[in-house]
């Protein structure tokens, strides 16, 4: 019976003729957890109590169109007895390989100490030790350009001067170790939530970066307590309601963010709910730089929000949502050094069976090329065929190589 249902909730959302969006993105992807797992077994045994993501998988959803993948892991794992010290030569020779297997992809590797502010359970209080770990992580990262160092996930319930203080020596001890050209995703108290960022996380405008790459990472889920524990999304229109807020401050501040972690069940009001706040953070993908699914991962099994290929739940119900979002519109994995003329071909190889809609989607592009875009309307970008002239009193802008937008 659950798999009619499954079946026939699927037929519906592939049946739905997907409007292929420009994306506005510079990244749409998903955790990879794994070797986070089994967090009661410390330092726990390989295959038993946790595993590592896995690269065939990866491979499948870069295909795909995602771009970033982030990796959970646990600083107890990587860097046993105390903060100071040196890493377990084996757990960090994983990690090294499946930040490895998605950098050579060409796609962006997220390192994300899962630990939620904490070291053996107790909040990190020691900038100075938290440093000395960013100090030996960055170091061995420093000369790829594509990880993305994330510097802890979910602080929560500790004091707000301790949370801007740990970013802040994260921040420093990264560039000092010569990883100046990476992004940093910096999160927040109160489980870095987008619906309660304004509540809490105000004082972290104040972090700053010689590199100046900071990222805010926010996460959102769309269940009554914002846990994402439940498959049940509290109105069609909560995803966009939730992080309404945080955009706002991120315009009045002039950051830039990511949604980290988000997700929702396999239903029909959670697919409306997490369209509508996809469709939020790309019309204001000028802040936004993209979103990650939670999660991927081998031993999911039959979680709820399973993005791992080729049954997870989450995979067979969303990605082709997803997908709309991707870099590049999702219709290949070469999100790299692709060039104008290369994008057109591909895109002219992928539209060749319905000739009609082919044509009808030309005669669209061409009738509006003559328009103007509107404050904050895209106006150029890889794969963009609309305005690429902005409306009186506003500057086209390059967000990145796929976007620009009316500033
Ligand atoms: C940022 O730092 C300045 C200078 O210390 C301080 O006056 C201000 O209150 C801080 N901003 C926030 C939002 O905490």
């Amino acid at each position: 019976m659950k798999l009619t249902v499954l079946a026939l909730l699927l037929s519906q959302v592939w049946a739905a003729p997907q409007a292929k969006r420009s994306s506005n993105f510079l990244w749409l992807g998903s955790s990879e957890s794994g070797a986070e797992f089994g967090q009661a077994n410390i330092p726990g045994v390989l295959g038993t109590d946790y595993i590592w993501p896995e690269a065939d998988e990866i491979k499948v959803l870069f295909d795909a169109g995602m771009n970033i993948f982030r990796v959970p892991f646990l600083m107890e794992r990587l860097i046993p007895t105390q903060l100071t010290g040196t890493p377990d030569a084996t757990y960090l020779a994983d990690l090294q390989a499946t930040v490895e297997s998605i950098t050579s992809l060409g796609a962006y590797a997220v390192v994300d100490p899962h630990n939620f502010g904490r070291y053996y359970g107790n909040i990190i209080t020691s900038t100075s030790d938290f440093a000395a770990f960013w100090t030996t992580v960055a170091t061995v990262f420093a000369s790829n350009d594509h990880v993305i160092f994330d510097t802890n996930n979910e602080y929560h319930d500790e004091d707000q001067t301790l949370v801007l203080d740990l970013n802040q020596a994260a921040i420093t001890a990264i560039r000092a170790a010569g990883a100046t050209s990476q992004y940093i995703f910096v999160e927040g108290n109160s489980y870095s939530g987008a619906w309660t960022w304004t509540t809490y996380n105000t004082n972290l405008v104040n972090l700053t970066d010689p590199s100046d790459k900071i990222i805010y990472e926010m996460h959102q889920y769309l269940d009554s307590d914002g846990s994402g524990t439940s498959d049940s999304c509290v109105s069609t229109t909560i995803g966009a309601e939730r992080v309404a807020a945080a955009t706002t401050w991120l315009r009045e501040n002039g950051k830039k963010a990511v949604l980290g972690e988000f997700a929702g069940g396999a239903n029909s009001q959670c697919l409306t709910a997490v369209t509508g706040m996809l469709d939020a953070l790309s019309a204001a993908s000028d802040v936004w730089l993209g979103a990650l699914w939670w999660s991927a991962g081998p031993w999911w099994g039959t979680y709820i929000f399973s993005m791992e290929p080729p049954t997870g739940t989450g995979y067979t119900y969303y990605l082709s949502l997803l997908q709309s979002y991707a870099p590049g519109g999702g219709s290949s994995g070469t999100t790299t050094t692709t060039s104008v003329a290369t994008a057109t071909t591909t895109t002219k190889a992928t539209s060749t069976t319905t000739t009609t809609s082919t044509k009808t989607t030309t005669t669209a592009a061409t009738a509006t090329s003559t328009a103007v875009a509107a404050h904050y309307g895209q106006c150029g970008g890889l794969y963009w065929t609309g305005p690429t002239t902005c409306a009186s009193g506003y500057t086209c802008t390059a967000q990145n190589e796929y976007y620009s937008q009316c500033l």
